[in-house]
């Protein structure tokens, strides 16, 4: 364990579409017992919008928070499967993902609607995690530096007030889900390039998460790197004992 990390270490779970009311109760007892013990280390899952009542009821009073996968611009109307930011204040969310790299591709979310996203769930006074990484086409056109300059762009605008409000997460779209996780090394390239624009705007204590295949097993690799805060986890936050290995990390 590092103890000499500037900024406070973050875990974040998410659990994409996956979980049900009775897998969740022992998921959710599971970390909330297990993350008990890890003052060094925030701990929070961002569960499908229909579980957020019982992420409330049962990790209410713990060290473990919550949070929403997406969020809708908009604050109510007529937006048939859309979910608000009020929506998630009201089950008491800490947390939303705005931009993970399945909703820019499976429901062609743009940088800009990623932006106001965000700054709709700063707004309601929700901390947004924004989703950034380049796709392994990009990747092996060595467009990486440009692709996070781009997604970054709209966000950056939103100015320091907002962004030094927020958390981003750098997920490679070639390591999720996909058990090829950047090599540590690889990982902190780019997390440095985003630790240069958030410094150049004057925000440098923003935490930047790593995703992609993060498991028990390569956590501290990645944690060992100088510009990589926590870690954004998906399959492995769906196994209490790996992803509480995580955190332990
Ligand atoms: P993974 O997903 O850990 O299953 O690769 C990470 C994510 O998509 O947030």
């Amino acid at each position: 364990m590092n103890t000499t990390h500037a900024r406070q270490r973050l875990v974040i779970g998410n659990w994409k579409m996956n979980g049900s009311l009775a897998a969740n109760a022992a998921l959710l007892q599971a970390v909330r017992a297990g993350s008990e013990a890890q003052a060094g280390c925030q701990v929070a899952v961002c569960v499908p919008f229909p579980y957020l009542a019982q992420a409330q009821a049962q990790l209410s009073g713990g060290t473990v928070s919550w949070g929403a996968q997406d969020v809708s611009v908009h604050a109510s109307g007529a937006y048939t499967g859309e979910v608000s930011a009020g929506m998630l204040n009201d089950f008491a969310c800490r947390w939303v993902l705005v931009g993970h790299s399945e909703r820019r591709s499976y429901h062609a979310e743009t940088d800009e609607q990623v932006a106001l996203k965000a700054a709709v769930a700063l707004q309601a006074g929700l901390t947004p995690v924004v989703c950034i990484g380049e796709t392994l086409q990009q990747q092996e056109a060595g467009e990486t530096a440009q692709v996070i300059s781009r997604q970054l762009g709209p966000v950056l605008a939103l100015g320091a007030q907002s962004v030094s409000r927020m958390v981003i997460a750098y997920e490679p779209v070639w390591a999720i889900g996909t058990g090829r996780t950047a090599t540590p090394e690889q990982a902190q390239a780019v997390h440095a390039l985003v630790r240069q624009a958030l410094e150049a705007l004057g925000v440098g204590q923003v935490q930047v998460l790593y995703g992609g295949s993060v498991k028990a097993s390569n956590a501290a690799s990645l944690f060992a790197m100088p510009d990589i805060d926590g870690a954004l986890v998906g399959g492995a936050a769906l196994v209490a004992d790996e992803f509480l290995g995580i955190v332990a990390a």
